[in-house]
């Protein structure tokens, strides 16, 4: 299984200082920024936009890790690449031509990822899997913070991650050290976090704790 990667969502941090959220995860050890990017209509909210990539990119070094909860996002692919993202993840709900989509994306240097939401069945990404470095398993429905964690996922990571032993397999929605270890213990190895590491007080303190307990 590939390494263990925890990677704070901006989404929890403090609108009115966005920086000053970046760098806390920078400073914190996290591995990678989560953006999470709504555009009101695949998902009942709105959140970020290419400018929000743009401004994390100044100010971190490490990774960003964007996902895309967009309808149709294949028009946006270059908005993001050329900003800044280093990962880029789309939803396979949408009827859209997803291999399309995941190659342009290669070809701009970004890596592809594909997410699925906690109903869509594991058959529907067959056909994209070589396309892309990352999966990404929501554990709640996508559009909101805070939300109660999902374990609908947990057999279906296990199914995937026993027939793709190097795959980053994800997780996003409820992530706590307790439900990170249910999804570790099935196979995820990238954790996509929001409040529970934006509400506590110390998080490198937290993040440190988490690698020791969530040790295989
Ligand atoms: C949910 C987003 C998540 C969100 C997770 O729609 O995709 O990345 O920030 O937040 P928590 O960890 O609070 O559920
Ligand atoms: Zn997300």
């Amino acid at each position: 299984m590939p390494e263990l990667r925890i990677n704070p969502s901006l989404l929890a941090a403090d609108i009115g200082h966005l920086a000053d959220g970046c760098r806390r995860v920078e400073d914190a050890g996290a591995d990678e920024l989560h953006l999470d990017l709504m555009d009101g209509h695949f998902v009942p909210n709105m959140s970020f936009s290419p400018a929000v990539v743009e401004m994390a990119r100044k100010v971190v070094d490490i990774p960003l890790n964007v996902h895309l909860m967009m309808t149709n996002p294949g028009p946006y692919v270059d908005a993001f690449c050329d900003v800044g993202a280093d990962s880029l993840l789309i939803h396979i709900e949408p009827d859209i031509d997803h291999a399309a989509v995941l190659k342009h994306i290669r070809k701009k240097g970004v890596k592809p990822g594909i997410v699925l939401n906690p109903n869509s069945v594991l058959e529907l990404i067959v056909p994209v899997l070589p396309l892309v470095d990352e999966v990404l398993f929501m554990t709640v429905f996508p559009g909101f913070g805070g939300q109660a964690f999902m374990p609908e996922p947990l057999a279906r990571i296990k199914t995937l991650r026993e027939q793709n032993p190097d795959l980053a397999i994800s997780v996003d929605g409820g992530i706590n050290l307790e439900t990170a270890s249910r999804c570790v213990e099935h196979g995820a190895n990238v954790l996509d976090v929001g409040s529970s590491l934006f509400n506590v007080e110390d998080m490198k303190a937290e993040i440190t704790k988490w690698r020791g307990m969530l040790k295989a």
